[in-house]
């Protein structure tokens, strides 16, 4: 049978590595690229590396990420996340390719109260919101076989995340402030590329909320954390008014997953119990799938 091929733009991302590996294991001719071999946000690039792969599938998790920093330089978020997701959507139409493109909670404003549906208005409230909801426009807009995932609070076992950094600031043995006042749903990114590869094999194309199940503030997540790795930590919950940082966070973005069950489509694990396999796993020093190392990235 013939392999299906599939390209993963920022594949030396946490997600971007889990994928990858995950498409191998299953079977997939894959096509991992990380910036040096298709930095999406140059066009005549995109349209060469896609064209000369031809893919059947591109999974487009890369994406300018530092949340922050994007208060500061809006012109690139938007030229990576916005523009790039456009030149990416045109190339993928043109090879007549499904497309994947990964998204944020953060394209709401924080005051829903109860979980978010897809058909919910967006409004972000940072910048790097705006521009992975633009993203999502010129995906939408250029690609007639996309599918746009939304997800939240990413870790796993590639790059640093939350999880990580509260592990390493429990074992400095010192006092811990969290904010109490932003609730989320965490998402392993293992849990999250299986859904990814779950969607790809359908042609149910739409919008779709891809977290882990439950929800819970950051302050919760990281008490979490700590009793699960066994650590003792002095933790106390603060507000957002407390903890300020150039960009502001949603202080509410728990997702439903209206649109994965309404397509047959199996609702992700709790994130507590996904939180104690990524323990079990970081402990064990796990890199790939089935024992295989995710530094392959070509099949
Ligand atoms: N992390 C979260 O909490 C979170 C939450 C919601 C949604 N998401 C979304 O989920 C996706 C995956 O997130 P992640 O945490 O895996 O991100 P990540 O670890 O920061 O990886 C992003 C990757 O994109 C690459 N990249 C950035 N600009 C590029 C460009 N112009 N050309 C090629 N590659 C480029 C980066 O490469 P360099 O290392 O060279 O910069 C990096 O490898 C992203 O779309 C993100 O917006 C993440």
């Amino acid at each position: 049978m013939v392999k299906q091929r599939v390209i993963v733009t920022g594949a030396g991302g946490q997600l971007g590595t889990d994928l990858v590996s995950l498409l191998l294991a299953e079977g997939y001719e894959v096509h991992g690229l990380t910036r040096s071999e298709l930095d999406f946000s140059s066009q005549d690039e995109v349209d060469e590396v896609i064209g000369r792969i031809s893919p059947d599938v591109i999974i487009h998790s890369g994406a300018y990420t530092k949340v922050d920093q994007a208060e500061a330089e809006v012109g690139l978020a938007f030229k990576i996340n916005g523009d790039g997701a456009g030149f990416i959507a045109q190339a993928a139409e043109k090879a007549g390719a499904k497309l994947v493109y990964v998204s944020t909670d953060y394209v709401f404003d924080g005051t829903a109260v109860a979980p978010i549906a897809e058909t919910a208005a967006t409004s972000p409230v940072n910048v790097y919101g705006a521009s992975k909801l633009e993203g999502e426009r010129q995906t939408l807009a250029f690609s007639s076989k996309a599918f746009v995932v939304r997800t939240s609070w990413v870790y796993g076992l590639h790059g640093s995340n939350f999880v990580r950094t509260m592990l390493q600031l429990a074992r400095q043995g010192k006092p811990l402030s969290v904010v109490g006042d932003q609730f989320g749903c965490p998402t392993f990114t293992r849990d999250l590329a299986g859904c990814i590869v779950a969607l790809i094999r359908s042609d149910r194309y739409g919008v779709y909320h891809v977290s882990n199940s439950g929800s819970c503030s950051w302050h919760e997540f990281a008490a979490a954390i700590f009793e699960e790795a066994g650590l003792s930590v002095q933790l106390q919950a603060v507000t957002s008014d407390q903890f300020v940082r150039p960009a502001i966070r949603p202080g509410y973005s728990v997702f439903a997953h209206e649109a994965l069950a309404q397509g047959g489509f199996p609702v992700m694990r709790h994130w507590r119990e996904a939180l104690q396999q990524f323990l079990a796993m970081e402990n064990l020093g796990a890199v790939g799938y089935g024992g295989r190392r995710a530094d392959s990235r070509h099949s």
